[in-house]
């Protein structure tokens, strides 16, 4: 497992562990709006809480529209991994978010959001 290399789920069916604990889960709506403000969840992971200690912690996730970085939230070990944020999308777009574990390196998960 290169430390240098964005990890992806390869089988939704079939997670690993390591996958279950670190793909960031994104919660947000199908479709909205051009310019409504809408709200994003995204949570490391789904099935297993991240831990977050000294020594092994998620520190941050960037969120993208397509190739744009329209985000970018911080954490330290006082934080659970989950933040919520308030978007607005002028087109569709492919909503990416990556996400750094101090241990386990970068993982990134995608969902389309349909703007009307
Ligand atoms: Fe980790």
């Amino acid at each position: 497992m290169s430390k240098y290399k964005v990890k992806t789920l390869n089988d939704p069916e079939d997670k690993t562990v390591l996958e279950k604990k670190h793909i960031p889960f994104i919660t947000a709506p199908e479709s909205v709006e051009k310019g409504e403000v809408f709200e994003i969840t995204v949570k490391m992971g789904k099935e297993i809480d991240h831990p977050m200690q000294e020594g092994h912690f998620i520190e941050y996730f960037d969120v993208y529209a397509d190739d744009m970085k329209i985000a970018s939230v911080t954490f330290t070990p006082e934080c659970e991994a989950e933040a919520t944020l308030k978007l607005k999308l002028e087109e569709s777009v492919t909503l990416k978010v990556a996400e750094y574990c101090n241990l386990h390196g970068y993982w990134a998960h995608e969902k389309e959001i349909e703007v009307k």
